[in-house]
């Protein structure tokens, strides 16, 4: 007699004794196949055969032990319908308020130039590989992020802490999407305010004083952010085809657009070489520590990289997809999204004489005056922000979807509970955000708000260390053989590339980022004299 046992993701959940003699893996193999449905398969991390004298130790003590090919798991939250699909869904999450509203500011506050450059080379060189990363070990593990690193490590034989990785992802994910719904909240605001007209022929004062007028009223702000987030849960509750699909489907090609008409005008009435000089003409004497954990922490945000977003997605990617291919296109999109948000943007922060280290209000200043004068501008204006609320919104979606799939897989309860229990805490949170702009103003610890801090500990400090660990998990936990197969990559110049950035490259770019940015900062304190 023989007796059997799975380890599933929760201790075993499958134990028995068989009078069958399984003498081999492959017989064991064949006798869970027929035994057990794919979701159970799924869920299963190892099994173990022993003889039913043997004492049941754990999991040490076994004749032999195995686990299901990962190329045979599925999502119990269900699958893209294609590659495109994916696409679509990853730069829909990537494409948003970090590409129009983040990107211009924080190269604003960091001096122009040089932080392009050294933003684009954050993507390429760290960006990318680890997207590639995170997607493979989504599509590895077919989980919320939590539960497919803790069945990654068991498969791969290595620490099962790791699945605190995928806890750093849930708080990260609240704390981002509780100062993104703000924002997000803001962009619902303006479809209103251009759409009435109260723009037309405006002015730089009346522009940024609308802006103050909104953030300064508390109320108004909860109502905004509000809306918003009850627009993310609703899509969430519809799951993972019925909603996120559908509603990525259209809307992503239509901002695309949009964002090219606003380009147009920009370049045809603003001042289009200003911006050009202060985009793409470095000037390194400005870079400073700081800035480069800023393009760091930037290249992580609006890539949507290090706490389970492009995990998650990459779980319900199509098994036959290739991972290489369709993330640098993602890649690809969103930086071309982002410098093109840029130059919408600093043309008319130059024409009308505004400091481009506006601070978060200012794409919604800049860009109302330039709609303010141009013709159709009410209308342009409105649809504009409608699908900067759009771009929001698919990335919004994007945060809160690991922890929904993570509530699901671990209490079992229904997708529409679990989403509305998520959307509630990072409700909860986002009020603390939206009071940072009015009643807590005067609440700051080492000069930032609340708001500030959800962003500065999520962007600077969370992502990228979530996304150094993701690159050590690939490249020094799992086995060549593991990542080459997910990454669909022979043994050769592409794989070893990718492989010695995330083993190499992104981790030791990373750690010695955070580093510089600590020794600088120690030594502002008098650490070192
Ligand atoms: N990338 C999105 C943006 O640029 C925001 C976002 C979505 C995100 N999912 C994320 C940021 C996960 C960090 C982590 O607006």
């Amino acid at each position: 007699m023989i007796a059997v046992q799975c380890f599933g993701l929760n201790g075993d959940f499958l134990n028995e004794t068989i009078e069958a003699g399984l003498a081999t893996t492959e017989e064991a193999f064949m006798y869970f196949n027929g035994r057990l449905s794919a979701v159970d398969r799924a869920r299963i991390a190892v099994w173990l055969v022993r003889e039913n004298s043997m004492p049941q130790n754990g999991r040490r003590g076994y004749l032999f032990r195995g686990s299901f090919m990962a190329g045979a798991r599925q999502s119990i939250h269900g699958q893209w319908s294609s590659r495109w699909v994916f696409f679509l869904a990853a730069t829909g999450s990537a494409v948003g308020l970090g590409n129009i509203w983040r990107f211009p500011y924080v190269t604003g506050e960091n001096g122009g130039g040089a932080f392009v450059i050294i933003y684009l080379l954050c993507v390429a060189a760290v960006g990318i590989p680890i997207m590639m990363a995170e997607t493979l070990i989504g599509r590895r593990g077919r989980q919320s992020p939590i539960n497919t690193m803790r069945l990654l490590a068991e498969d791969e034989g290595v620490s099962s802490k790791w699945h605190y990785l995928g806890w750093m992802g849930v708080v990260a994910g609240f704390l981002i999407l509780s100062f993104y719904s703000v924002v997000a909240g803001w962009s619902v605001a303006y479809i209103f305010y251009v759409g009435s007209g109260v723009f037309a022929q405006t002015t730089v004062e009346a522009s940024a004083a609308q802006f103050t007028a909104l953030t300064d009223s508390a109320w108004e702000l909860l109502g905004w952010h509000t809306l918003f987030m009850i627009m993310t849960v609703v899509v969430i509750a519809r799951g993972v085809q019925g909603g996120i699909e559908q509603a990525v489907k259209w809307l992503m090609p239509a901002l695309f657009v949009l964002l090219l008409i606003v380009v147009g005008y920009a370049i045809a009435t603003g001042d289009f070489s200003g911006a050009i000089s202060y985009l793409f003409k470095p000037d390194f004497s400005e870079v400073t520590a700081n800035s480069v954990l800023a393009a760091l922490g930037q290249a992580f945000f609006s890539l949507s990289l290090g706490m389970g977003a492009i995990m998650i997605y990459g779980s319900y990617l199509p098994a036959d997809a290739s991972i290489p291919r369709t993330v640098v296109a993602v890649a690809v999109c969103d930086t071309v999204v982002a410098l093109l948000a840029g130059l919408a943007i600093f043309p008319i922060v130059f024409a009308f004489g505004l400091e481009p280290n506006g601070g978060p209000g200012l794409v919604f200043v800049t860009l109302t005056i330039a709609f303010g004068h141009m013709p159709g501008g009410q209308i342009f204006g409105a649809l504009f922000f409608v699908l900067l609320t759009v771009a929001a919104w698919t990335s919004a979606i994007s945060i809160l979807e690991p922890i929904v799939a993570w509530l699901i897989e671990s209490s079992g309860w229904s997708r529409r509970r679990a989403s509305v229990s998520a959307g509630l805490g990072a409700w909860v949170l986002g009020i603390g955000a939206l009071l940072s702009f009015n009643y807590w103003a005067e609440f700051t610890l080492l000069g930032k708000t609340f708001f500030d801090w959800c962003e500065f500990l999520t962007t600077s400090v969370m992502l990228p260390a979530g996304g150094l660990l993701i690159a050590i998990f690939a490249g020094w936990r799992m086995s060549r053989a593991s990542t080459m197969e997910e990454l669909g990559l022979s043994d050769g110049a592409i794989y070893s590339t990718w492989r010695f950035l995330v083993q190499v490259v992104a981790p030791i770019g990373v750690l010695a980022i955070f580093v510089n940015v600590l020794v600088v900062f120690l030594r502002d304190l008098g650490v070192f004299d």
